[in-house]
């Protein structure tokens, strides 16, 4: 029999022996993560630097609220990287849950996945019953129990046949990606929903901004890391995402620059945030801004 053939029956004989409790939780969970995936893959911004969707901004947004904030700073430095592996790794569980391939190890990774993206992105949501990151963990790990309790189906199979299997869960991963990439979503249709949606948008009470202050934000449809300054000629804001390899810029109020902690680049920001030193050499993007009766809003 070979691998192709010892997958599908695999499949068919996990799926038979199972409770419906079982079944439901499995193909939700493993459908979800195939979505997951494709989401990111047919996404023509995810992996593309300025864009809005891209994955460095996520990642760079998510390091302003989160516990493990430490790590997202570094992973901001390899975003397409780690959002590469992220995109491959979903189709990967995914396909592995629902295929029966190393399910416990395709659970315990769901369990893992779903558990990071609680502490990076939704840690900060209250009351939690409304981040749906936890509860994707916590159906993992009853989903891992389940079969844990059952003690039918084995973590890895280092066998040739288990290898041989797991390197096709791979090769489907990575061909679903690309098929993804092949069918991209129409980004003029996402890009003009968000820009409507962060028209007009409040930042910040002009009171709470003193002339010389700055105040740090997400922009709300960008979803980046921003700054905002307020001078006696006005308001004005930038990306706080470095052009460099992307980890987020503060305000020096002593050197009265922008600078990026991960290789010391420095920006400009009365002179329109130009790169002043270190490694960047592109300017931080401008942000448009105004003040709208007694707020500083998105313009
Ligand atoms: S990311 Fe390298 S200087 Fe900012």
């Amino acid at each position: 029999m070979n691998a192709v053939q010892s997958i599908s029956r695999g499949a068919l004989t996990s799926w038979r022996s199972q409770s419906n409790a079982h079944r439901v939780l499995r193909l939700f969970l493993g459908i979800t993560w195939i979505y997951a995936g494709w989401d990111k893959a047919t996404d023509p911004g995810f992996l593309t630097k300025g864009a809005p969707t891209y994955i460095g901004n996520q990642l760079a947004a998510f390091a302003q609220n989160s516990p493990i904030a430490f790590l997202l700073n570094h992973t901001t430095e390899r975003a397409v990287l780690v959002g590469t592996v992220v995109m491959i790794s979903e189709f990967a569980i995914g396909f592995a849950t629902l295929l029966a391939v190393a399910p416990a190890t395709a659970a315990f990774a769901g369990f893992a996945m779903a558990t990071g993206l609680w502490l990076s992105s939704s840690f900060h949501i209250t009351p939690y019953f409304l981040a749906s990151d936890s509860a994707y963990a916590i159906l993992w790990l009853a989903y891992l129990l389940l079969m844990i309790g059952n003690r039918k189906m084995p973590a890895i199979n280092i066998q040739r046949r288990g290898v041989i299997r797991t390197g096709i869960i791979g090769v489907l991963a990575v061909a679903a990606s690309f098929a993804g990439k092949a069918l991209p979503k129409s980004s003029a249709a996402s890009s003009t929903n968000s820009s409507k949606k962060g028209a007009g948008k409040q930042i910040i009470k002009v009171a709470d901004l003193p002339v010389g202050a700055t105040f740090k934000f997400v922009h709300s449809s960008l979803g980046m890391p921003s700054i905002l300054f307020r001078t006696k000629t006005g308001v004005f804001a930038y990306s706080a995402i470095c052009t460099h390899q992307g980890c987020v810029v503060d305000y020096n109020s002593t050197a009265k620059k922008l600078v990026c902690p991960c290789h010391g680049a420095q920006f400009d920001p009365f002179s329109n945030a130009k790169a002043v030193a270190g490694p960047a050499v592109t300017p931080l993007p401008k942000l448009k801004v105004a003040i709208s009766g007694v707020w500083v809003v998105e313009a």
